[in-house]
């Protein structure tokens, strides 16, 4: 029997979208996935906070407004359109989310009230599916990561037949509170539990969506299977074995019309894949004279573009720095976070002036000069649930050298055929680190191959398009039309 073409109504509920709100590669994934389910004949909606940068961006009309256990007064969801994107209802509840900072804390550290500004998101987004907007009611809530892990478990409460799809990011981040909070989300007592949002003692918006989705997915392959693992299961391998059933590994992708080399206004030339070498000598020249790096040419220009966090391994790399400016090599760093972290990389940039540099920000344009500028852009992350910065790297020519877990194994190629588009190593190690760098200095001084490579790289294809077909037949399986 022909399947049924119906557009599927699905609504996504998240706390980032890039360009309006961005921490992290979750930015890119919402500003990207539910626009491409869209395109593939998807009818999509948001769910999204009220944070103001997207209060800014987009003038809404008031849809209804709601009364919460969260709020004396009626809750504002607006319908907006944001630019490109699918409608997003707009939680406008201006004492939990319209704040300054960014959308999880301010100044002093991580809001205190985050599990009551979130479960007000999951529960909108329930009541959403249970109809709260007479105009349109979805067959299917996706949410992700732990800020949209209150809303399978307020379906749930409901007993709403609506199914859920949950999607993990990054298990590292378990939306950890104290038990006591727990009072607070108006959810009937017995979802305390083990077999519930209890973790540990504690309260974990992660397991919530964990639990209580009923369909588990995350971003690479690889990542679905290491989860499952003590290794890299962040605590939650019992549970996810528990429920491999329903877990499965979709690769993000690349918007091509976002990263594209050759119409990058923050570069100093656009290029394609034909002239690429001209378009990334002039790039690595103007970014060497950004970052007071010397100019030379010929000197492998390595780089990162990151979160300084433990996961993204930026200790082994700060540890090999020595070796690879002995090899002759040179270092970039743009990234922000852990303090210790950004006192190594400052104290290097001190001690090799004009052959490490480092921008301890967060800054859009240079990343993009980076991308097209750096010969390697080194992600050699513990762990890496996908990893957008190597599918950046690729698209803008500069060959990813990475520690081979998650999703950086699904999508660099270390080989010694003509199908290879960058580095691997296993060991987390820096001794382990160094081995692959070496290995690209040595097809560096062969500008033959290392064309080759680029070649490959810029034409790898990772394509928003795959990834919506996967999460469609995942739809279409949960909720037959
Ligand atoms: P994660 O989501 O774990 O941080 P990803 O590789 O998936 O890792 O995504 C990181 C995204 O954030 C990329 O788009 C990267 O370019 C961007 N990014 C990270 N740090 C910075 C920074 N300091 N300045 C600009 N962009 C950054
Ligand atoms: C998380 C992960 C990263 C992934 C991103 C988008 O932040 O750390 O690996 O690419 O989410 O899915």
């Amino acid at each position: 029997m022909p399947r049924s073409r119906r557009k599927l109504r699905v609504l996504h509920v998240a706390a980032e979208i890039y360009p309006w709100v961005k921490t992290g590669g979750l930015g890119d994934v919402i500003a990207a996935l539910p626009a491409a389910l869209a395109a593939a004949g998807a009818d999509l909606r948001l769910c999204l906070p009220g944070l103001p940068a997207l209060l800014d961006a987009a003038r809404e009309n008031e849809v209804v407004r709601l009364a919460t256990p969260f709020a004396v007064e009626r809750v504002r969801i607006g319908l907006a359109r944001l630019p490109g994107q699918p409608p997003a209802y707009i939680v406008d509840h201006p004492a939990f989310f319209d704040r300054p900072g960014g959308p999880y804390g301010g100044p002093d550290g991580e809001f205190p009230d985050n599990h009551r500004r979130f479960a007000l998101l999951g529960w909108v987004a329930a009541a959403l599916a249970e109809g709260a907007d007479p105009g349109w009611r979805p067959q299917i809530l996706h949410g992700h990561d732990w800020h949209a892990g209150l809303a399978p478990a307020y379906l749930k409460a409901r007993g709403s037949a609506v199914p859920s799809v949950f999607t993990v990011h990054n298990l590292a981040y378990h939306g950890l509170f104290p038990a006591a909070r727990f009072a607070d989300l108006a959810l009937p007592p017995e979802f305390f539990a083990i077999d519930g949002v209890e973790f540990y003692g504690d309260l974990s918006l992660m397991k919530s969506g964990l639990f209580y989705a009923d369909q588990l997915t995350t971003v690479s392959p690889t990542y679905a299977a290491e989860i499952l693992t003590p290794r890299y299961g962040a605590n939650f391998d019992g549970l996810l074995q528990a429920r491999a059933g329903v877990l499965r590994g979709i690769l993000n992708g690349v918007d091509p019309t976002v990263w594209n080399p050759a119409a990058d206004a923050a570069l100093p030339r656009g290029y394609g894949v034909d002239d690429a070498e001209a378009g990334k000598a002039v790039a690595k020249a103007e970014l060497q004279r950004r970052m007071g790096l010397a100019e030379d040419a010929t000197a492998p220009l390595f780089a990162t573009v990151t979160r300084l966090t433990p996961q993204k391994g930026m200790d082994l790399l700060l540890a090999a720095l020595p070796g690879l400016i002995e090899l002759g090599g040179q270092f970039a760093l743009l990234g922000n976070g852990d303090r210790d972290l950004e006192e190594g990389f400052a104290a290097a940039a001190l001690a090799e002036p004009g052959r490490v540099a480092a921008a301890l920000r967060y800054d859009e344009g240079l990343a993009r000069l980076i991308y097209a500028g750096a010969d390697v852009i080194a992600v050699p992350s513990r762990f890496e649930p996908c990893g957008l910065a190597q599918l950046y790297a690729l698209r803008y020519g500069a060959l990813p050298l990475v520690r081979r877990t998650g999703g950086l194994a699904d999508t660099v190629v270390d080989a010694d055929d003509d199908t290879a588009t960058g580095f691997a190593f296993d060991d987390e190690t820096a001794e382990a680190l160094l081995g692959a760098a070496a290995r690209a200095f040595a097809v560096y001084r062969d500008p033959a191959r290392w064309r080759g490579m680029v070649w490959q790289a810029m034409t790898r294809d990772f394509s928003w398009a795959a990834a919506a077909r996967e999460y469609l037949t995942l739809y279409r399986e949960l909720a037959p039309t």
